[in-house]
Formats: structure tokens, sequence, C-alpha cells
């Protein structure tokens, strides 16, 4: 009971950039999301509104959030862009944007290193920033770290997933991505956590947010997959890591998300082989090899 499309939300602007130690240009980003947007994409998350002095690459937020918007051609495109407060979320607003998330997690130590408060406190911060942002007419996603595994703490418990989950949905969220930050989770795993979170919210405002740091996630989304989750974050080349959990590896290549769904009969609406180019482009535009093996490959044909 495969689905026929998958929606495919892409994160390299910020995910996959936002631990990139030499400054990107703003620029190079903004060209980044027009070739991401001519790939078919829906959705590209622009950029993040969180703390220049904690996460220095975003710091352009503001350009590179008014500067998608008015891409021309793109009014179908959802650029959303991370939301930590209500600070952030203002400034969202002042922008023009019409999608935020807010971004939690299931293990208190991450809490305490990203976004400096305990899980309870940030589901409170969290409240009027969806509060606010639905009644500006804006979309509200939400992110929770660490559900299989946190840098610091080690095992984290489905439960511990759900219970964030429940309250992210009773927020408003429409969707709540799943976040596996440092990529330990492995398929059995990621099933027992997904049925866990599926006793409190439907799987179809599930989506798997998967790091790549073992090679696991594509086995992840399959197995996710299976359960019935249809939508999925990817990086553009696997690009990114997370600043707070040393070591992890970026999201999953969207090529190679894109390479495995298309083999398997399932849409996703975006032209792989523009992809491989854009991820070719901006590896060179920051000076790295694709992570991706697609890439690669395709690269070499
Ligand atoms: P704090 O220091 O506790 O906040 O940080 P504060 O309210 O005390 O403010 C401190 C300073 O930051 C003040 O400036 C504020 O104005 C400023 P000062 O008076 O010192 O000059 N400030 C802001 N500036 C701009 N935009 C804002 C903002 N808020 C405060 N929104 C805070 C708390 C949440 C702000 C901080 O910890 C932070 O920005 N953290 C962001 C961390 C982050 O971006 N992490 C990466 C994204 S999450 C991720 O990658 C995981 C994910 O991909 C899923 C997964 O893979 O697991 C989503
Ligand atoms: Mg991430």
């Amino acid at each position: 009971h495969l689905p026929t499309d998958v929606r495919i939300v892409e994160v390299g602007p910020r995910d996959g950039l936002q631990n990139e130690k030499q400054p990107v240009s703003t620029d190079i980003k903004v060209e980044l999301i027009e070739r991401l947007a001519r790939t078919g994409l829906r959705t590209i998350e622009a950029t993040a509104f969180v703390s220049p002095k904690w996460v220095p690459q975003m710091a352009d937020s503001a350009d590179v959030l008014t500067r998608s918007l008015a891409l021309p051609g793109t009014s179908h495109i959802q650029f959303p862009v991370l939301a930590p407060n209500l600070k952030g979320l203002e400034a969202a607003l002042s922008h023009g944007v019409r999608e935020v998330a807010v971004f939690g997690a299931a293990s208190e130590s991450f809490s305490h290193k990203n976004i400096n408060c305990s899980i309870d406190e940030s589901l409170a911060r969290f409240e009027p920033v969806a509060k606010a942002a639905l009644q500006a007419g804006v979309r509200v996603r939400g992110y929770i770290s660490c559900v299989l595994g946190c840098p610091y703490e080690g095992e984290v418990s489905p439960q511990a997933v759900a219970k964030v989950a429940r309250k992210l949905a009773d927020m408003g969220c429409y969707e709540i991505s799943l976040g596996d930050t440092i990529g330990m989770g492995t398929p059995l795993a990621t099933q027992k956590m997904l049925q866990a979170v599926a006793a409190e919210i439907p799987i179809e405002s599930m989506a798997g947010h998967y790091h790549d740091t073992y090679s696991m996630a594509l086995p992840n989304i399959l197995a996710s997959l299976e359960m019935g989750v249809r939508v999925f974050d990817a990086s553009i080349g696997g690009l990114g890591g997370c600043p707070y959990a040393a070591g992890a590896s970026g999201n999953v290549a969207t090529e190679d998300v894109v390479w495995m769904m298309h083999g398997m009969g399932i849409k996703t609406g975006i032209n792989l082989e523009q992809l491989v180019d854009t991820s070719r482009w901006i590896n060179r535009q920051i000076g790295r090899e694709p992570a991706s093996k697609v890439s690669r490959a395709l690269l070499a044909r």
C-alpha cells in the first residue's frame, strides 16, 4: 500500500547552509532558491529568523525571505522559515512570510543546547507564536528534534516524541516534522517511533526529517512510507549539519529521495536532472563535492 505520490520539503537553503562555516552570500542563497524553485519543488524552506549570535549564517534572513517571495512565477511555492519566538515571528511577518516553523525537541539536553530552554518552556514559548501566526493567516509547521536519539542523552523514548507531537498539533501545527537530528535511527526503530506518534496525531500530518549521518535515511524513509508517511524533508546535495549536534551530517540528499521515489513509481513532481544540476552548482559555489551518490553517478554518465 505505497502511496502514488509524495511531497518533498527542500530544506537545503536553511538546514543545508546554517552550519556552513564560510560565509555564503545572500545572492548565492537566493540563486539556490530560484534554481530549486525551477525543479518542481513546491516547498522550499528559505531561511531561519533566529538569533544571528547563535547562527551567524542565517543573519540575512530578512533579505533572503523578501527576495525569495519576489521571485517571479513562484506564487504556488511555499517558502517557510524557522521562527523560534515572537521576535522571529514578528520579523518574518513584517517581510511577508506565509509559513513559519517552530522547532522543539524530544530531549531536554538538546532543547537547552539548541534553543536555550527546557521542552516545557519551549512549548510555552511556541504557543503565542503559533497563535499570532495563525491569526495573521500564516501556516505553522512544527519540528521535533532527536526523535530517534540525542547527541547528549543517547536513546529517546517514542513516548517522549509522541507527547511533544500532540502539543504541537494542539497549537495548530498543520504538520509535524520528525527530526532524526544525528541520523541514529534504523528502520524498525523508526517504525516504532512513528507508531507511538500515530497514537496521538494522524499519519497524514507527519513528515520524516532524516539526517544521513549513518546512511540510514533512505531505509528509514522506506520504512516510513510503509507506515503511510507521505512527506519527507531533504536537502539538495545532502548539504548540512546541525550546529548543536557535533558530527551530524546533512539531511538525506533531495536527489537521492527523488531517485528512489521515481524508481518505485511514486511521483514527486520534481525534475531529477535539474535537481542534479542544482546540486552540482551549489556544491561548486561552496567548494564541496556532492555528498549524494545519485548526483555523483548521474554526473559521471
Ligand atoms: P536566548 O539567548 O535564550 O534568547 O536564545 P534571548 O531572548 O535571551 O535573546 C538573546 C539575544 O538574541 C537578544 O539580543 C535578542 O534580541 C536576540 P541582544 O539583546 O543580546 O543583542 N534574539 C533574536 N535575534 C534575532 N531573531 C530572533 C531572536 N531571538 C532573540 N528570533 C534563541 C534563544 C531561541 C533566540 C536562540 O537560542 C536561537 O536563536 N537558537 C536557534 C538555534 C538554531 O537555529 N538551531 C538550528 C535550527 S534547528 C535544527 O537544525 C533542527 C531541525 O533541522 C530538525 C532536526 O534535524 O532535528 C529543525
Ligand atoms: Mg535538521
